[in-house]
């Protein structure tokens, strides 16, 4: 019987094979983590972080491990955004500080070991970009930077959009401007005004803008909003997605197929991989470029590019956050692992997103007892692991009112919808201690509160307390740097319908296997299918509320969990 049931098994499993000797590079042995630098620290009490309070903080991430940080937009902007509408490319916000202060940023980090990535946001600038004054006045070359088009008129004669396109954040996509008397397109809020680019101007504006920060210094790119660069060219009305849950006004009405991934998209952003490969044939050094890509899965893994023309280093895998949720079973949990492991390109890297600026915290997701389990899939998986600010000590999202809320998304969608959409809830202050707003600014009024959780939950408290969601972080971190980690083979396992398993193995090495019941009762499960797995195993780190503590005896052949127990295994009590 039990031959039987591990064969059943094995069809369940990935087997993704070790990944032969070789120096890996920096971007796929790092962490990269996430700063949302409006949140992250306030240096000069505005309510506001701000550089200098990133350049304070950068040790933090050093003595987390984090071996890369991507920083959300700092670019001169009108914020309406909150960064990502910008005005100027290649200057910084007064708010967050000045080139000056970017420079002794990037000098910190270096001095600290840490690669600092950018975030590029190609798809659309500011309506109060000059760029975008000129084209509203035709001038050239900037007349043609935008997406005008004339309008269209109804049988009354009333002038109307040209067609149905939806914005992200609720109703038409297109804005009239009586000056050009002509509509733009914007795919987010109305001052997002997109880019054009089927302009040879634009894609060498934008290519210059890489350039700007290349020469800088920076270690790569965060790509923003990638599947939406170009549309249709015969502006086609977009069919109807039939999704219940949608009012006509909100852009899942519709199914994106002229709007988003269109064949040309993957194009720019080959030219983009060449040109940041043209900068590391100077030094040797990889420029990274990670992408922004929410779409089904194959259009998602077509951002990888080819062997000859190939795209970003990685399209962020969000399945962890888009396919499951605190109902999720095991079987689910395997099925998503394979989902991007299987579909993935030969050959390339993963990456695991757990969370970030646009998405409910992980503890508010699948909830808190799972921060440590979802952590350890995060960076035990193979690939790089990314994290958002925030999720190494498990913040929550924070309630904030309809009045309260600042983020468009949230404010667009009116008092009876808000919630479904408002970013604002993952967006509050970084937790530092239980000092005044949490240490993270001097200010009476911050620009989103600081969690009223922070007199427990905070990152000075979870340094001090013996266990803690930190402690498991720091600790899933260093074993990220195991060559078992980086390139052992993967075997997951569903053990139980609600406990997920997996190994890593690479020949001659310490194993490592994880397992997490993800259940609400106590679940007695055996891990025999997995190979090359000995018997006898110990505990490397547990799940805050565990029983076990490192060092515990586990036999693997008869193990029972604790509900939301997440454990790390290896077979020998120090790696
Ligand atoms: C994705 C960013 O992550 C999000 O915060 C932003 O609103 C949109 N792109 C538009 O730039
Ligand atoms: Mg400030």
């Amino acid at each position: 019987m039990k031959g039987i049931w591990v064969v059943v098994a094995l069809t369940l499993e990935v087997a993704l094979a070790a990944i032969p000797e070789e120096t890996l590079d920096w971007w796929q042995t790092s962490v990269f983590y996430q700063v949302y630098p409006r949140s992250f620290k306030d240096s000069d009490g505005d309510g506001i972080g701000d550089l200098n309070g990133i350049a304070d903080k950068l040790g933090h991430l050093k003595d987390a491990g984090i071996g890369a940080v991507w920083l959300s937009p700092i670019y001169k902007s009108p914020m309406v955004d909150f960064g990502y509408d910008i005005a100027n490319f290649t200057d910084v916000d007064p708010i967050f500080g000045t080139l000056e202060d970017f420079n002794r940023l990037q000098n910190r980090a270096k001095e600290l070991g840490i690669k600092l990535v950018l975030d590029f946001v190609p798809n659309h600038s500011s309506n109060e970009s000059d760029w975008f004054v000129k084209s509203l006045q035709r001038i050239d070359p900037y007349t043609e930077y935008y997406v005008w088009v004339d309008p269209k008129y109804d049988a009354e004669g009333n002038r109307i959009p040209p067609n149905n396109w939806l914005s992200e954040f609720g109703g038409s996509a297109w804005e009239w401007r009586a000056e050009r008397q002509q509509y733009y397109l914007h795919a987010f809020a109305v001052q997002q005004a997109d880019l054009n680019y089927n302009s040879p101007y634009v894609v060498e504006e934008m290519k210059n803008v890489l350039r700007f920060w290349l020469d800088r210094g920076v270690d790569g790119f965060r790509i923003d909003a990638v599947p939406y660069l170009f549309e249709d060219p015969e502006l086609r009305d977009e069919p109807l997605s039939g999704k219940p849950d949608a009012l006509p006004s909100e852009s899942q009405y519709l199914t994106h197929i002229y709007t988003q991934n269109l064949p040309k998209t993957y194009d720019m952003i080959q030219q983009w991989r060449q040109l940041v490969d043209e900068k590391k044939a100077e030094d040797g050094q990889t420029r990274v470029l990670m992408l922004e890509t929410y779409a089904p899965i194959d259009k998602v893994m077509a951002y990888y590019g080819s062997e000859e023309r190939p795209g970003g280093h990685f399209p962020f895998n969000f399945l962890l956050i888009s396919d499951l949720n605190k109902d999720s079973n095991a079987y689910a949990f395997n099925e998503t692992v394979h989902k991007w492991i299987d579909n993935m390109p030969e050959g390339r890297w993963a990456n695991w997103v757990i969370g970030n600026h646009d998405q409910h915290r992980v503890a508010s997701r699948y909830g808190p007892e799972l921060v440590d389990g979802l952590n350890m899939l995060a960076q035990l998986l193979p690939g790089s692991g990314i994290t958002y600010n925030g999720e190494e000590i498990g913040m929550v999202d924070a309630h904030i009112s309809f009045s309260d809320t600042v983020d468009p998304a949230g404010r667009n969608a009116g008092p009876e919808r808000y919630e479904l959409f408002s970013r604002d809830p993952e967006r509050t202050p970084f937790q530092w201690d239980d000092t005044f707003n949490s240490g993270f600014s001097t200010s009476n009024r911050t620009w989103l509160p600081v969690n009223s959780n922070y007199h427990q939950l905070n990152l000075a408290a979870q340094k001090e307390a013996p266990v803690s969601h930190y402690k498991v972080y720091q600790r899933l971190i260093e074993l990220r740097k195991q060559p078992t980690v980086q390139r052992g083979s993967l075997q997951t396992y569903p053990a139980s319908e609600k406990v997920f398993a997996f190994s890593r193995v690479l020949s001659g090495k310490i194993p490592i296997v994880v397992v997490i019941n993800l259940g609400s009762e106590t679940e007695h499960v055996n891990l025999d299918a997995l190979a090359d797995i000995p018997e006898n195993l110990v505990v490397d780190v547990a799940s805050i509320y565990s029983s076990r503590v490192a060092g515990a005896s586990v036999s693997r052949s008869d193990i029972t969990l604790d509900p939301k127990e997440a454990l790390v295994l290896t077979s020998a009590s120090q790696i």
